[in-house]
C-alpha cells in the first residue's frame, strides 16, 4: 500500500506554532526547532497552512506570490530547509496550495484588473452584469471594479478574487507553481477549497432553496441557495485527473493529492476517481460534527466502509484551524479526547491530527468583535450569545491561539510582549512539557497510539470488521491484515461493562488506562487494543 494510504498526518498552523525571532508570530526557523518533538510524538506526514507571500488578511489563504515566502516566516531559504530537515527526519511535508483564489494584492489580479484588453484580463472571473451566485462564507460573490466598470466573482471573501481556470494559461501557470515546490521537494499538497474552481461556463443562475437556509455539507454557504452551478462541476472532477496527472510526473517518490472538498460521499467518490485516478485522499469533514457515542461511531465507521472501501481510504479528521477545537464538544475532557484518539488512530483511515489536539488545546475565548480572523469581521454583527450557541466556529481566531508548550511566558510560544492572538488561560495542565512526563497524558496517549500503528500493519492497512458487542455503549471492531487480527473495545459510557469475548487474547497492546491485563471489564471511558 502506498505511503499515502497508511500514514498519519500532523496538521500545523505556522503563525502559532513557535516563534524563534521574539516577534510574537510563530516562524519557519520556530518550526523547525520543534521537529524532533513531531518525530518522537510518532507522526510521519506534517501540512502546513500557508506561510507564501501574502498580506495576511486571510493568514495566508490569500496569497500574492506562490513562490516566494511571507517575511514574518521567514526566506526561501528557511522554507528549503524545513523541507529538507522534515526528510531528514524520515518524514514527509505537504504544503498547502491554494488554487481557487490568489490575494487581491496578486500582481496577476492588480494587472487583471487595470483594463479590459491586458495579458491578464481574462485571468480572473468578470462579469458586466453578476449572476444570483452567493459566496459560500458571505452573501456577496460579485465585487464592483470602477477601472473596468464590471464585477469580478470571489466565492469566498472579497479580497480573494477567483481565478479563472477556463483560461489554459492559468491553469498551466497554477500546475506550474505546483511543480515549482514538487522539485524542491514537498511530498503533495492539502488542496484547499478544491471543489469550488471550476464553474458552470454559462454561469447558470443557482436554485433558490428553501431548505438551504443553514449551510450543508454539499452546499456549504446556505443562504436559501443551492451551489448547483458553483460547485462541483463535471470540469472539477476532471481537474482532479488532470492535476493527479501533474503530481504523478514525480513519481520517485510517488506524491499526494490531499483534497478539501465540501460535498456528500457521491461528491467525494468523484473527486477520488472510479479508478483511483484522481485525488488520493478527501477530509470527510462530516465526522467533525460527531456525537459522543459508540451508536454514533458505529453508524459512521460503517458508512466510510460502505463509500470507501479498499483500494480507498477515508481521511479523519477531528479539528483544524477553521472548525472549533473538538475537545469542546465533549465538555474539555480530557478522558474523553484519549478515547477519540483510539479510535481516530486505530479505524480502517488516514488520521490527521491539529496541533494542540494532543495536548487537548482547549477553543480559546475571544469574543467576535475582537476577531482577527476575516470572517470574524463579516459577521461581527451577530451578538456574542447566540455566536456562542453555533455549532460552527465563526471566529476562528479561538482555534488558533498559539501552541502551549509549557508553562513559561506565553506558553513558551514566544517571548514577545504581545503575541499576534492571545495564549489561552488554560496552560498549567495543558502544555507539552507536564504532559510528557505524565504517562497516562493525552499526549502519551497519542504518542503510544502512534508507535503501536508503526509496528502493527493491520492497524494501518487492515480490514476493518465491527463486532456485535451485546451493549450498546461498547464499540468494537477487528482489523485484520493475513495472519494479525486486533480487536479494539471502546466503552463510550461512564460507568463499568463486563464484555465477554469468546476468542483468546494473546496480548494487550494498548489501554487507555494503562492497565497492561485485560479481564474482559473495561472501565468507564477505557479503551483497549486487543491481540487475538
Ligand atoms: C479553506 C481554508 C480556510 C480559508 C479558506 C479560503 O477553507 O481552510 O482557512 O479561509 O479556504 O482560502
Amino acid at each position: 500500500m502506498a505511503w499515502y494510504h497508511t500514514t498519519s498526518i500532523y496538521q500545523i498552523y505556522p503563525r502559532s506554532y513557535y516563534d524563534s525571532n521574539g516577534d510574537g508570530i510563530g516562524d519557519l526557523q520556530g518550526i523547525i526547532q520543534k521537529l524532533d518533538y513531531i518525530k518522537e510524538l510518532g507522526f510521519e506526514t506534517i501540512w502546513f497552512s500557508p506561510f507564501y507571500s501574502s498580506p495576511q488578511q486571510d493568514f495566508g489563504y490569500d496569497i500574492a506570490d506562490y513562490k516566494n515566502i511571507a517575511p514574518e516566516y521567514g526566506t526561501m531559504q528557511d522554507a528549503v530547509q524545513l523541507i529538507e530537515a522534515v526528510h531528514q527526519r524520515g518524514m514527509k511535508i505537504l504544503f498547502d496550495m491554494v488554487m481557487n483564489h490568489t490575494s487581491a494584492q496578486h500582481p496577476w489580479f492588480v494587472e487583471s484588473k487595470a483594463s479590459k484588453n491586458n495579458p491578464k484580463a481574462d485571468w480572473y472571473i468578470w462579469k458586466d452584469k453578476p449572476n444570483n451566485w452567493k459566496s459560500i462564507v458571505g452573501p456577496k460573490a460579485w465585487h464592483y471594479c470602477e477601472e473596468r466598470n464590471q464585477y469580478y466573482y470571489a466565492g469566498f471573501l472579497p479580497f480573494q478574487p477567483d481565478l479563472n481556470y477556463r483560461n489554459p494559461e492559468v491553469k498551466q501557470t497554477m500546475f506550474d507553481t505546483c511543480r515549482f515546490w514538487l522539485e524542491k521537494g514537498v511530498d503533495g499538497f492539502r488542496l484547499d477549497i478544491f471543489n469550488c474552481i471550476i464553474k458552470d461556463k454559462d454561469f447558470k443562475d443557482n436554485p433558490f432553496s428553501i431548505m438551504q437556509a443553514i449551510p450543508s455539507q454539499e452546499y456549504p454557504g446556505g443562504n436559501f441557495q443551492l451551489r448547483k452551478y458553483s460547485l462541483n462541476q463535471d470540469e472539477n472532477f476532471a481537474l482532479a485527473q488532470e492535476l493527479r496527472s501533474v503530481i504523478d510526473e514525480f513519481s520517485n517518490p510517488p506524491r499526494l493529492l490531499l483534497g478539501e472538498v465540501f460535498g456528500g460521499h457521491d461528491t467525494i467518490k468523484k473527486y477520488l476517481g472510479k479508478q483511483q485516478d484522481g485525488l488520493h485522499l478527501i477530509f470527510l469533514f462530516d465526522i467533525l460534527f460527531y456525537k459522543f457515542s459508540a451508536s454514533f461511531f458505529r453508524k459512521k465507521i460503517l458508512e466510510y466502509e460502505h463509500h470507501y472501501p479498499f483500494p480507498n481510504m477515508p481521511t479523519i479528521v477531528f479539528s483544524n484551524h477553521d472548525a472549533i477545537r473538538s475537545i469542546h464538544r465533549i465538555g474539555n475532557n480530557l478522558e474523553k479526547a484519549k478515547l477519540l484518539a483510539l479510535l481516530q488512530l486505530t479505524i480502517r483511515a488516514v488520521p490527521c491530527i491539529y496541533s494542540g489536539e494532543e495536548i487537548g488545546m482547549t477553543n480559546g475565548n475571544i469574543p467576535l468583535k475582537k476577531g482577527k480572523d476575516p470572517l470574524a469581521k463579516v459577521y461581527n454583527w451577530i451578538p456574542q450569545f447566540i455566536v456562542n450557541l453555533l455549532p460552527v466556529g465563526i471566529n476562528r481566531d479561538n482555534c488558533r491561539t498559539p501552541m502551549q508548550w509549557n508553562t513559561n511566558k506565553n506558553a513558551g510560544f514566544s517571548t514577545a510582549d504581545k503575541t499576534w492572538l492571545p495564549v489561552n488561560t488554560d496552560i498549567s495542565e495543558r502544555n507539552v512539557a507536564i504532559q510528557q512526563k505524565d504517562e497516562h497524558s493525552l499526549l502519551n496517549v497519542f504518542k503510544h497510539l502512534l508507535q503501536i500503528r508503526k509496528i502493527n500493519p493491520a492497524l494501518q492497512s487492515g480490514s476493518l470488521e465491527i463486532i456485535p458487542t451485546g451493549n450498546k455503549q461498547i464499540l468494537a471492531y477487528t482489523r485484520t491484515l493475513g495472519g494479525e487480527k486486533l480487536l479494539v473495545l471502546l466503552n463510550f459510557s461512564n460507568s463499568k461493562i463486563t464484555n465477554h469475548i469468546s476468542t483468546p487474547i494473546k496480548e494487550v497492546l494498548f489501554s487507555v488506562n494503562s492497565n497492561p491485563t485485560f479481564k474482559g471489564i473495561l472501565e468507564g471511558l477505557n479503551g483497549v487494543v486487543l491481540k487475538l
